[in-house]
């Protein structure tokens, strides 16, 4: 059954012995198999040159900002589910992973911005607790695409969530829930409306703001700013700093993380690639009301791994720092050796 499962898969991914990339490497962000399917659905209903006319028209709108909107055509509606959705999918899901170590039932969802519902599905396949998702959207194009995703989830909490099209420049108040992001979306708003909208999604937030964008300069100084907003109206920076303090990252550089995924085949068609997977970087901060939930030295870089040392970059709760780790000290030797690119160091006292 499950080797079945994967066979339908890798047909849909258009895997193939030779560019599957459990081949090359393991441990990629793959979409639940109901959300798979649903999205090949929709795609077949679209001719492929169109989506791939879409796909450039897409990419140049995004590449150039020229417009406000971005998705304007239902083509280029399949073109976010075929291309993008997977690796923002992948993204929301590292990030809210980081929340599991708090050890707290989440039951409320409010997502702002929401485009298909990426977010829910991948806070719906962490916390089986949810029991109540509200979803802001300004495109009916995308609601629709979205409802449609969420009536094929096995979560009922996904099946029942309500949307709600509105455009977030006009709202005034939400309604409190224990999770509240806005993943990819600060980017496609004006200085004033972030800092509206930043005001408005933590007054609603009662657990932890999820902040998500692009891993890039211009991605990570939206989340320096909102991290020094945030930090003077009380929050508690949980992730992806172990501290309140001033961002210690210099001013040229940019604090961002990155996830691998597989490429679909029409993901490859779509932006004529090779190969069969993608790394997606991404820049985020996660706020916590609770003043206790701080979080741990976490490895800010790629992992440089030598003979015999391992290099680490950490962000600690006095500085960053930069660590040689030896032979000579075996089990954190051999645990450097393991450690990813984003994940927290919890013994650095020890080392
Ligand atoms: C890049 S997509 C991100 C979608 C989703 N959050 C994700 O992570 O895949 C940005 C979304 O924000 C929505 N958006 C942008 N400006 C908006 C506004 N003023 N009001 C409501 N939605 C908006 C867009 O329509 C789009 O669906």
């Amino acid at each position: 059954m499950r080797m079945k499962k994967f066979s339908r898969l890798s047909k849909w991914l258009g895997w193939t012995r030779e560019n599957n990339p459990i081949r090359i490497t393991i441990g990629l962000a793959t979409l639940p198999p109901s959300l798979l399917q649903a999205i090949s659905e929709c795609l077949k209903k679209a001719e492929l040159s169109v989506l791939a006319n879409a796909s450039t028209d897409l990419s140049n709108r995004y590449r150039n900002r020229t417009a406000s909107k971005f998705m304007i055509s239902e083509a280029h509606r399949l073109v976010y589910l075929a291309t993008r959705l997977p690796a923002t999918y992948a993204v929301n899901y590292a990030v809210l992973k980081n929340l599991i170590s708090l050890n707290i039932p989440f039951q409320s969802l409010l997502d702002l911005g929401a485009g298909p519902g990426t977010v829910m599905w991948a806070a719906a396949g962490l916390w089986p607790t949810l029991n109540k998702i509200s979803l802001i959207e300004a495109d009916p194009g995308l609601i629709q695409l979205g409802t449609y995703l969420s009536q094929t989830s096995e979560f009922s909490s996904l099946q029942v969530a309500s949307w709600h099209q509105a455009d977030l420049s006009t709202l005034q108040t939400l309604i409190p829930h224990d999770i509240v992001s806005l993943s990819y979306v600060l980017s496609e708003l004006d200085q004033l409306l972030q800092t509206h909208l930043l005001k408005l999604a933590w007054q609603a937030t009662q657990r932890a703001l999820i902040i998500i964008e692009p891993g890039t300069p211009t991605g990570f100084n939206h989340i320096r700013k909102v991290r020094t907003w945030l930090i003077q109206n009380g929050a508690t920076i949980y992730a992806p700093c172990p501290h309140n303090l001033g961002c210690p990252i210099q001013r040229q550089d940019w604090c961002h993380f990155s996830v691998r995924l597989p490429r679909s085949k029409v993901h490859r068609q779509l932006k004529s690639a090779t190969l069969g997977y993608e790394d997606e970087k991404y820049s985020y901060l996660i706020a916590c009301k609770a003043p206790g939930h701080q979080g741990d030295t976490r490895i800010i870089r790629k992992p440089v791994t030598a003979k015999n040392q391992v290099i680490l970059d950490l962000c600690t709760p006095l500085e960053t720092q930069k660590i040689n780790i030896g032979r000579k000290d075996k089990a954190i030797y051999l645990k450097a050796r393991k450690v990813k690119w984003g994940e927290v160091w919890g013994d650095f006292s020890s080392s």
